[in-house]
């Protein structure tokens, strides 16, 4: 098919694209910044934009995975959000669905799952979050504008001919923490894929296959991430002494981590639960904890990028 990728300048474009054309696919990247992916530089916000593009490469699916998100709400005002998230969102279907396309994959974010109380943790017991999760109250404009941007997918699915799938995804940031800095980078990224990270390169392949599979899902909602070794019966046990469940499920994790000089996380207060995205859209994440652990012990680069550097390519584009 021939695809719009938005976003295709960006961290998860930049994988993507590359696995849409092995699948068989033609990829017109659509960014605000240049990149080797990008061919068309202009904004989702922009209708006009979206309609030339969609004319000149005769686009026939979209992959929206051009957004702000969370470290923009630093650089960002709200009101560019909306525009971006929401209006380009709408733009996009709305171009989608007068073409006639039958599919739309939407990349959205765990985070619009995590109310100012999950993520202050003061619960007794690990969340467990999935997609019957809610009710859904985002504590950022990212979120708000990323559950926005869903039900406007849910909608067109309602009322149009247009399969659109949502990939509420966690996360696969190269660079450090935005705001938590307590452990170094990789240990930080090792742990989280205890319960909340997937690779990029996992993102892009559910990608690929939710492009796929859209027609016969209609609308769906899938949350990504590596799968878990935790149980939900462990929910409390992980709130007050994580180290010890981890060592239950990988006996030799404290070891691993002592001799890295790595610290366990001493608390684990949240989990994505992505087991509806295997039972239903047949998708499962290569790149686990064990692949984690197992790098460790081998001595092995670790199985997910790292870059402290990194920034959005949104920062070199154009003024919106
Ligand atoms: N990085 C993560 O950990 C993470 C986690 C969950 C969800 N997501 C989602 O994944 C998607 C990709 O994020 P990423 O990590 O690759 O971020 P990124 O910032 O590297 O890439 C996003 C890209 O979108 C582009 N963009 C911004 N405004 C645009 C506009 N108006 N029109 C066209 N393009 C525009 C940016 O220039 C950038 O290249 C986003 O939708 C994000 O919300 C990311």
């Amino acid at each position: 098919m021939r695809v719009l990728l938005t976003g295709s300048s960006g961290w998860l474009g930049r994988h993507l694209a590359p696995m849409l054309r092995e699948a068989g696919h033609g990829v017109t990247g659509l960014d605000v910044a240049p990149g080797q992916e990008t061919q068309e530089i202009g904004s989702v916000a922009d209708r006009g934009v979206v309609d030339a593009v969609f004319a000149r490469h005769g686009i026939e699916a979209v992959i929206h995975a051009g957004a702000l998100h969370k470290p923009d709400i630093a650089r960002f005002p709200r009101q560019a959000f909306v525009d971006v998230n929401v209006t380009g969102t709408l733009n996009l279907l709305e171009a989608a669905a007068a073409a006639g396309h039958d599919r739309f994959v939407f990349t959205s974010t765990t985070s619009l799952m995590i109310t100012q109380t999950i993520r202050d943790e003061t619960a007794e017991a690990a969340v467990w979050l999935d997609e019957e999760s809610g009710p859904l109250e985002p504590r950022n404009i990212y979120g708000a504008t990323k559950l926005a941007a869903e039900h406007l997918c849910r909608l067109f699915a309602a009322d149009t001919p247009l399969a659109c799938l949502v990939l509420r995804t966690a996360r696969f940031f190269p660079e450090e923490d935005d705001t938590d800095r307590r452990l170094p980078g990789p240990n930080r990224k090792a742990n989280e894929f205890l319960n909340r990270r997937l690779t990029v390169e996992d993102a892009a392949r559910a990608h690929v296959l939710a492009l796929e599979k859209a027609p016969a899902l209609g609308f769906d909602c899938f949350v990504l991430s590596a799968p878990t070794p935790l149980r939900r019966e462990e929910a409390a046990e992980l709130k007050r002494d994580a180290p010890t469940v981890i060592a239950r499920h990988f006996p030799d994790a404290p070891a691993l981590y002592a001799r890295a000089g790595w610290s366990l996380p001493p608390s684990i207060g949240r989990v994505y639960d992505a087991s509806r995205a295997e039972r239903v859209l047949g998708f499962r994440c290569a790149t686990d904890y064990a692949a984690v652990l197992g790098a460790l012990r081998d001595g092995c680069a670790m199985p997910f990028a790292h870059d402290a550097d990194y920034a959005s390519p949104v920062l070199a584009g154009r003024p919106r």
